[in-house]
């Protein structure tokens, strides 16, 4: 079987809980296609034309027989539902302390980016032994984030965010595939996860940082909150999201991850969601005690961008964040 694996190699926590699950499908499916076959097969030899079984007796109905059948039938299926569904919540729900990554899917290429800074095309750079959070959003078409080894697969939407997480557990280098037809290139968005040793990464992400700045000192160096710190005065975003009198919008200090007041009265978790919405359509949802006046910022920021804002954004919750 080493020259013919039916499944990829398990190189994340999670893979043997898919695994299980397939497998636990796989049989139940195969008893009851067998039990199927081998009655229908049974009958059909019984009862074939002109053999001399007994066919009087004939049954209308038997209402004890249907009741037990349904209800085997709905216990069973509420069981596979549970099974698939444990499995869905725990690949997509991280653990708090997974390090975070941001993905961006575009015709016909993976673009990925570190809040420490690192970015990439086509490759991610992973330790192991740590949960690793993915925020996905596509700036096209539906693609789909697909690493067969960790047994992770989700989707790349426009206009949305998804979430998926995984933990490698041994070093390696993993194929990554798009799994959603997107176009004539479909077949060739495709790279490589490498999981890394934790002194391997950290090296990693030095000889990166090193990098950037070397490559383009004005715009590429520096952590993903600065970046869109940079985006947040560029943008003027900075001239009406400050504290004070002057302030024409709410400060965004302390925001990410608060409940908010809307206008209506309703309220909202400010999450990354929230956030992009309140970018591209701040009319949508408007605080308590503000004004409709900002610009939607529509194609005025890529999805990068928004992940970048985010981050700032973020960083001013955090004692010894980028103050505003
Ligand atoms: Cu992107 Cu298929």
């Amino acid at each position: 079987m080493q020259e013919f694996p039916i499944l990829p190699e398990r190189a994340s926590t999670i893979a043997g809980e898919v695994d299980a699950l397939f497998w636990g499908l796989v049989a139940f499916s195969v008893i009851a296609a067998s039990a199927v076959i081998g009655i229908v097969l049974y009958l059909a030899i019984k009862y074939r034309a002109g053999s001399a079984a007994d066919r009087s007796g004939r049954v209308e109905g038997n209402f004890k027989m249907e009741l037990a059948w349904i209800a085997t039938a709905v216990v069973l299926g509420i069981a596979v539902f549970t099974a698939g569904a444990k499995v869905y919540f725990d690949t997509v729900y991280a653990p708090a302390d997974a390090l975070h990554v941001y993905v961006v899917g575009k015709q016909w290429m993976w673009k990925i980016e570190h809040p420490e800074g690192p970015r990439e095309i086509n490759e991610l750079h992973v330790p192991v032994g740590r949960p690793v959070r993915l925020t996905i959003t596509s700036q096209d078409v539906i693609h789909s984030f697909y690493v067969p080894e960790f047994r992770i697969k989700m989707d790349a939407v426009p206009g949305r965010y998804t979430q998926a997480w995984f933990q490698a557990t041994q070093p390696g280098v993993y194929h990554l595939f798009c799994a959603e037809y997107c176009g004539t290139e479909h077949s060739r968005m495709i790279g490589r996860v490498v999981a890394m040793t934790p002194a391997d990464y950290e090296a990693w992400l030095e000889s990166q940082k090193a990098g950037a700045v070397v490559a383009s000192a004005a715009t590429a160096g520096g952590t993903m909150a600065s970046r869109g710190e940079q985006l947040f005065v560029g943008l003027g975003c900075a001239s009406c999201h400050v504290q004070g009198p002057q302030a024409r919008g709410p400060s965004l200090v302390g925001l990410m991850g608060t409940e908010v007041t809307l206008a209506d009265g309703s309220t909202v978790v400010a999450d990354e969601a929230y956030i992009r919405e309140s970018i591209l359509n701040p009319a949508a949802k408007i605080v308590a005690g503000w004004t409709p006046v900002m610009p939607s910022f529509q194609g005025l920021v890529s999805e990068e961008d928004i992940f970048q804002l985010i981050q700032y954004i973020q960083s001013l919750s955090r004692p010894g964040g980028a103050s505003q």
